[in-house]
């Protein structure tokens, strides 16, 4: 690919050994992908944050990177922690697991990348702009800045995002390009979407069936509230290497492979997912649940008391935003948890004798099932709550 002198520079080490990894690694995946020059990124989301996802060799390559003074030249943020970071204790996280995650956090911070440690690093005033070149890494996230935000990234890996914060640069390819945000199908919706569940298993079904896919789903439009279409992402992303789709009808000139798909679909997903069981623990949160999410939690347990573990995960930014309007003492009144910077399927709370969860998310549920080897049942926001409590 072509480089600036500048780039070339850094490429030849003159700027460091921490910049020349950086640069190797996105001129790696530039000319995997034909990438013919770099673009700026404006900001990076970087994931492989938990020690129990990356381990000692994830965290060796941060200290290394770290101590070699790799610094983020843009905004940089993080996908979730292995725990909270500040009430670890009270969620039995093993005190050596707590160590290695602080000192991860250590080295994030000494490359002035910020503790956000959330999936949603675009909430609130955080959105980047329609048409910005950004380098994320929670595929989630990506899947709704491509869909919903009209940003531009691809599906970074927790090196490539790291690389991209201490260069602010990222490969022009994939989801970058224009003229790779088509769609490749139209899926058509032949029954109504009741609530999320449904929508998330439509999001289910579209990256298992459709795998690396650029749907275009004509029913579904921009209307839809966020919080329900970041269910939607997370699924779709987790199920398949989904990047990005389309909503509403396209022009006449889209040649695509119509599809459509109905409740027989949305309901054999269901069945693949989800246990029947009852389990004594109910995780809501992911992706990580916004204020009006966390509203409506307070709202439905207020004056009642969980007779199951309630755990709802945020970040650090909306549980203080929730705490102030209320919305944490009263679920946390009822018995419930608000826990930050982590999440049920990236923090070992999973894995202390539980045997299953019921879970509104269909990402949750594949994971847990595939990384941790628990069950979950699937219900909608409010059924899972009102198991919770009854
Ligand atoms: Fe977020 Fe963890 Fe789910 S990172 S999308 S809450 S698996």
């Amino acid at each position: 690919m072509y480089l600036t002198k500048a780039e070339e520079r850094i490429l030849n080490g003159e700027e460091g050994e921490t910049k020349e990894l950086a640069m190797k690694l996105l001129v790696a995946i530039g000319d995997a992908y034909g990438a013919p020059k770099m673009i700026q990124a404006s900001s990076a989301q970087i994931s492989g944050v938990s020690y129990k996802t990356i381990g000692e060799p994830g965290l060796g390559f941060l200290r290394d990177m770290s101590s070699g003074g790799a610094v983020a030249a843009i905004r940089a943020m993080l996908n979730p922690a292995g725990m909270d970071l500040d009430r670890w204790k009270q969620f039995n996280i093993p005190t050596r697991f707590a160590e290695k995650q602080l000192e991860i956090m250590q080295c994030f911070k000494k490359m002035k990348i910020e503790p956000t440690c959330t999936c949603i690093p675009y909430c609130d005033e955080n959105a980047p702009p329609k048409g910005e070149h950004i380098a994320w890494a929670e595929s989630s996230a990506v899947v709704f800045a491509n869909s919903v935000l009209d940003a531009r990234t691809n599906r970074e890996g927790g090196p490539t995002a790291l690389a991209s914060s201490i260069l602010g640069l990222t490969p022009l390819h994939g989801m970058h390009v224009l003229e790779h945000r088509k769609p490749t199908h139209l899926i058509g919706l032949t029954c109504k979407l009741n609530h999320d569940l449904d929508y998330a298993l439509l999001g289910y079904w579209i990256g298992r069936n459709l795998g690396a896919s650029l749907p275009r789903i004509s029913d579904i439009s921009h209307a839809t509230s966020q919080d329900t279409l970041k269910g939607l992402c997370a699924s779709m992303a987790a199920s398949g290497s989904v990047s990005m789709f389309l909503m509403g009808s396209g022009g006449s000139d889209e040649e695509t492979e119509r599809i459509s798909v109905g409740r027989d679909e949305l309901v054999e997903t269901e069945r693949f997912l989800s246990s029947d069981k009852s389990f004594e623990h109910v995780a809501l949160g992911c992706p990580h649940l916004g204020l009006k999410e966390l509203k409506l939690v307070a709202s439905l347990v207020s004056g009642r008391k969980a007779k199951k573990r309630l755990w709802c995960f945020t970040s650090r930014h909306v549980r203080d935003l929730a705490q102030r309007q209320g919305y944490v003492d009263s679920i946390e009144e009822a018995g419930g948890e608000v826990i930050c910077d982590t999440c049920i399927v990236v923090s070992p709370m999973a894995e202390s004798g539980i045997d299953g969860v019921v879970t509104n998310s269909c990402k949750a549920a594949h994971y847990l099932r595939s990384l941790n080897q628990v069950e979950a049942r699937l219900m909608d926001l409010q059924e899972c709550v009102e198991y919770a409590v009854s």
